[in-house]
């Protein structure tokens, strides 16, 4: 693509401020300083501005460690999303959210550049697994993991065959790990109010073969690595 596209697209100046940095010799790829702003570069190619190395990749995954209380949308004019936590780089990139997680559900939240592999991701034939630790209220029993297991009859749809394993039950709340693999609008928290269980508090620790990374702290991000993303591809190939 053009120098000066590339430089928009990575938020570095607008497309005239780009031809401006561009003549002024602000702009070396590849060791060479660039005085034409219509000329073709490689997304990823070495780009230094102003003496300083430019990450000038276009495509983008990320994991983030989503915090309760912030939104997942583009923007909001009320609330945080979850698009405010990351630097400006990606918004003009258009590195979005696969898929929603609620205002107060934290945890595992993946960012990608790619639609393609995001509308694959979130197809319901795909079928990828999605984890969950649930804080519920009330006892959860045998009965509920059997219910679970035995596709769950909610008011609009039945839901898809999901393994409850409970973990402790305790003074009237139970926590447990919940694995889906559908996404329909509140679908965990609308399975426990099934059987009767409010729940507390729900955090995504798994989506397909990627689990949130223990280093990252609630509203922190990081890039896949190269082989998170391809095992990520690789689950969803031939759906
Ligand atoms: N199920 C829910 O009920 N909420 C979420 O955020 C994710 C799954």
């Amino acid at each position: 693509m053009r120098l000066d596209r590339l430089l928009g697209l990575l938020g570095i100046a607008s497309r005239t401020g780009a031809k401006e940095m561009i003549r002024l010799g602000r702009i070396q790829v590849d060791g060479q300083t660039m005085l034409d702003n219509t000329v073709k570069v490689h997304a990823g190619c070495a780009l230094v501005v102003d003496g300083v190395p430019v990450d000038a990749r276009t495509q983008r995954h990320l994991m983030m460690n989503k915090p309760a209380g912030t939104l997942t949308a583009a923007q909001d004019r009320n609330a945080a999303t979850v698009m405010d936590l990351l630097p400006r780089v990606y918004h003009t990139l258009s590195c979005m959210p696969v898929g929603r997680l609620d205002k107060d559900t934290e945890g595992l939240l993946l960012f990608t550049t790619d639609g393609k592999l995001t509308h694959r991701l979130l197809a319901p034939a795909s079928g990828v697994e999605k984890e969950y630790d649930a804080l519920v209220a009330g006892e959860l029993t045998q009965q509920d993991v059997q219910a679970f297991a035995d596709r769950l009859r909610l008011s609009d749809f039945e839901a898809l065959p999901a393994q409850l394993t409970i973990l402790r039950v305790h003074n009237g709340q139970s926590s447990a790990r919940v694995v889906v693999t559908e996404g329909k609008f509140h679908q965990v928290k609308r399975m426990f109010a099934a059987r009767g269980h409010e729940v507390i508090s729900l955090k995504r620790v798994r989506f397909g073969p990627l689990t949130l990374d223990p280093a990252l702290g609630p509203g922190e991000f990081r890039e896949l690595r190269e082989e998170e993303w391809q095992t990520l591809s690789a689950c969803v190939l031939n759906k």
